[in-house]
Formats: C-alpha cells, sequence, structure tokens
C-alpha cells in the first residue's frame, strides 16, 4: 500500500496532509510513504524531517500519484489547466483520494475524480457522530479559526483588550460580540475572555446558551417561535422564519452599537451563509471598531465583507480573511492529519496490513463520493 503525501498547488493553502509524527504511524499500518518535495514548506516542516520519519522524498508530483494506492490532501485535486500539475489525470484507476472535496461549489472535480475511476472521501462530510470526533475536520480547523479570528481582530483594533488601571489612568476593557456559537464561536469566546474582554454571544440554537454561560460570556438571543430549538437533528442550525429573523435584527442593531468588536460565524449546511450585520449596523458602530466575517467564503454574514480583504467602511474596519486554518498552519496541519490518520486507520485492516474498506460502515458511507467511476453521495445525486 503506497499513501503519497503531495504539495498543495490551491491559493492561500499553506497546510499538509500529514506530519512525521502520522508518517511513522502510516508506516506502522504497513504502508510506504512518498511526499511530495516542500510540501510541507507552509507548515514548516523539512523534507528532512519528512525522511527521517521515514518517507521517501519525491520531486516530481505527476510521477508520485501515478503510483499512488491512497493519496492523502487538504484541498481536492487540480484538473487539467489549472495548474502546473494536473493531479486528477494522475491518479491511477482503483486509487483512493482522501480530502477536503468541496463537492458543492465544485462539482466539476467530483465528476472528473469519479470518471478518472478514483475512489474519494470528502473528510468535510465526517458523521458528527461520537465515534468519528477523532476524524472530524471541520471542529479541529474551525477551533483553530475561532481562535486565530480574536487575534486577527486584535491586530487590526488600536486599543486594547483588557481593562488596565495605570498611573497614566483606567483603560476599559474592550467589549466583544461573537455571532454564531458553534466550534469556531466557543474557541472566539474563550480566547476573548482570556484576553480580558467583556464577551457576549448569540445563536439561533437554544442549546448553545448554557455553553456561551460556562464560558463566561453574556447570551444574548431573540425568544424563539414556539419553543422551537433553532436547530436540525443534526444539531446544526435550521433556516429561521422571517419573524424570527426581523426580531434578530432588531437586537443585534441594538446590541452592535455598543461592541468595539463582532466576530461572525454563523453558517447553515448547504445554504449561503445568513447576513446578519447589515450596512446600516456597520454604520452604527463607532469609528476604530473591528468586524471579522469568518463566513466570507460561504458568502459572509456582515455586509461588505469582501473575501481575501479587510474593507474599511466609515471608520469600521471589515476583516474577511481566506482559508483562516491555513493561517496557523503548523498547528492546523498537525490536527487535520491526525485526523486523517485516524480515518486511515478505520480503512485499514492492522493484520493484512492492506485496504480493507467496509462499504456499510457509517462513516465511510457518509464521506465517500465517488466509487466505481460514479459520483454516489446521496446529496450529489
Ligand atoms: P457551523 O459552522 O455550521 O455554524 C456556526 C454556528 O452558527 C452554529 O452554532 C449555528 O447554530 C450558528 N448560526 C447559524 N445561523 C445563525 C444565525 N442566523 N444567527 C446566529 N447564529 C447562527 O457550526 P459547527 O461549528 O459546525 O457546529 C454545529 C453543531 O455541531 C454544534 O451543535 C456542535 O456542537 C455540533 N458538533 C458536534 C460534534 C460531534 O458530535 N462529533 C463535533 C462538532 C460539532
Amino acid at each position: 500500500m503506497k499513501i503519497v503525501i503531495p504539495k498543495e498547488r490551491r491559493t492561500h493553502e499553506a497546510r499538509v496532509a500529514a506530519t512525521p509524527d502520522t508518517i511513522k504511524k502510516l508506516i506502522g499500518l504497513g504502508a510506504s510513504v512518498t511526499v511530495e518535495a516542500g510540501a510541507g514548506a507552509g507548515a514548516s516542516i523539512s523534507d528532512e524531517a519528512y525522511t527521517d520519519a521515514g518517507a521517501e522524498i519525491s520531486a516530481n508530483a505527476g510521477d508520485m500519484l501515478k503510483t499512488a494506492d491512497v493519496v492523502l490532501k487538504v484541498q481536492r485535486p487540480l484538473r487539467s489547466g489549472e495548474g502546473d500539475v494536473d493531479e486528477v489525470g494522475s491518479l491511477k484507476k482503483g486509487a483512493v483520494l482522501i480530502c477536503i472535496a468541496n463537492p458543492f461549489n465544485d462539482r466539476d472535480t467530483v465528476d472528473a475524480v469519479a470518471k478518472a475511476g478514483v475512489t474519494l472521501f470528502a473528510m468535510e462530510f465526517m458523521p458528527r457522530i461520537t465515534r468519528a470526533q477523532s476524524m472530524d475536520v471541520l471542529s479541529s480547523q474551525s477551533n483553530l479559526a475561532g481562535y486565530k479570528s480574536v487575534l486577527d481582530a486584535a491586530e487590526h483594533y488600536g486599543r486594547v483588550f483588557p481593562m488596565m488601571m495605570t498611573a497614566a489612568g483606567t483603560v476599559a476593557p474592550a467589549r466583544v460580540m461573537i455571532m454564531g456559537v458553534g466550534v469556531a464561536g466557543l474557541q472566539a469566546i474563550a480566547t476573548a475572555k482570556r484576553l480580558g474582554a467583556i464577551v457576549s454571544a448569540t445563536d439561533v440554537r437554544a442549546a448553545t446558551k448554557e455553553q456561551v454561560e460556562s464560558l463566561g460570556g453574556k447570551f444574548i438571543m431573540v425568544e424563539p417561535d414556539d419553543d422551537d430549538s433553532g436547530e436540525t437533528e443534526g444539531g446544526y442550525a435550521k433556516e429561521m422564519s422571517e419573524d424570527y429573523k426581523k426580531r434578530q435584527a432588531e437586537l443585534i442593531a441594538e446590541t452592535i452599537k455598543s461592541q468595539d468588536i463582532v466576530i461572525t460565524t454563523a453558517l447553515i449546511p448547504g445554504r449561503a451563509a445568513p447576513l446578519l450585520i447589515s450596512e446600516d449596523m456597520v454604520a452604527s458602530m463607532k469609528a476604530g471598531s473591528v468586524i471579522v466575517d469568518l463566513a466570507v467564503e460561504q458568502g459572509g454574514n456582515v455586509a461588505g465583507s469582501k473575501a481575501g480583504e479587510v474593507v474599511k467602511i466609515g471608520g469600521v474596519s471589515i476583516v474577511g480573511h481566506y482559508n483562516v486554518p491555513s493561517r496557523l498552519a503548523t498547528d492546523a496541519s498537525a490536527l487535520y492529519s491526525k485526523n486523517l490518520l485516524n480515518f486511515m486507520e478505520l480503512l485499514v485492516d492492522g493484520e493484512e496490513k492492506a485496504l480493507a474498506i467496509d462499504w456499510e460502515d457509517e462513516i465511510v458511507k457518509g464521506t465517500l463520493m465517488t466509487k466505481d467511476g460514479n459520483v454516489v453521495h446521496e446529496t450529489l445525486q
């Protein structure tokens, strides 16, 4: 079983899909591992560190991919014409590819992978069940994004977070509001608290109240329609009623005026992110305030936010970085690689030291996108 780790070629991507640590364990599963030269550079991992862990280094991505039984990647592969290597075209029939596939935004790549006879697993489709927690890339990466969002806000905020009582006078603490209290939002609350801010948070899911309060934040929420929990059976946010949205907008408008920093993380799976902060709300904020829109690549929670830019509207900075986990590439790679290793352990028979995929397993079914030349996932039919 030959596992290969190509260098990530898509823009704004500094992560890598294996670390020396996970490579040792993949070799322990009976695999030989080849890493493309320079693949770890963005995550501060040298080729030498990979060789010391037992991997081979290859300077030729095309040749390397042709021999792979399993390819571990962060981003979906490049198709012909998308870059210097036709990654999809280089894969052999029957190979297994594991990555973040992004099929709703790039269906063509999934179709091309299917046509090449490659078995594709999309890590972001990992079912949110207890057994799969150690393979959950959305959680491992969102947690880091939530932390980094607070530091990004601090960078653009011309004031401090904690209250400071000095001989020269007292500095008031920053007021930070987090909108959307999933994995990223919870880490943002914890990080802002650690820096000494006064933190409040809001979400449509009533269950988040207790979580916010346990981290020392103040929970702000409109009364739901008819005791609606605001969430689906899978624990994700629902699209709320027009009346709820109106009441929520009024509450946000009232609260946001007194905030120094707002971090938005609100997502609804399979849909564009909900717009939570309007132009008027931005205009109502004090000069020097900062908004970080972590949902910017899914359409954005903030009017005027732009992917890849820091926009200044009036006196307010709106931060919309691409791929926030990649901005912490070393830790993000370590956690992502560990998620992949845990998934590989599910796919490999430890005795036989070979792939032995149980196609009926809930985790396998949940993440399987393509098989035997077809796109098979139910959401892509
Ligand atoms: P997400 O990234 O899909 O969304 C972020 C947050 O935005 C969510 O809390 C959502 O409720 C909120 N949101 C959506 N629309 C909103 C609106 N209009 N206004 C305010 N907030 C809004 O969420 P994430 O981080 O993926 O977590 C979703 C759920 O999955 C949570 O219940 C989380 O605890 C759960 N989870 C379960 C895991 C497991 O059991 N293995 C692992 C990780 C998360």
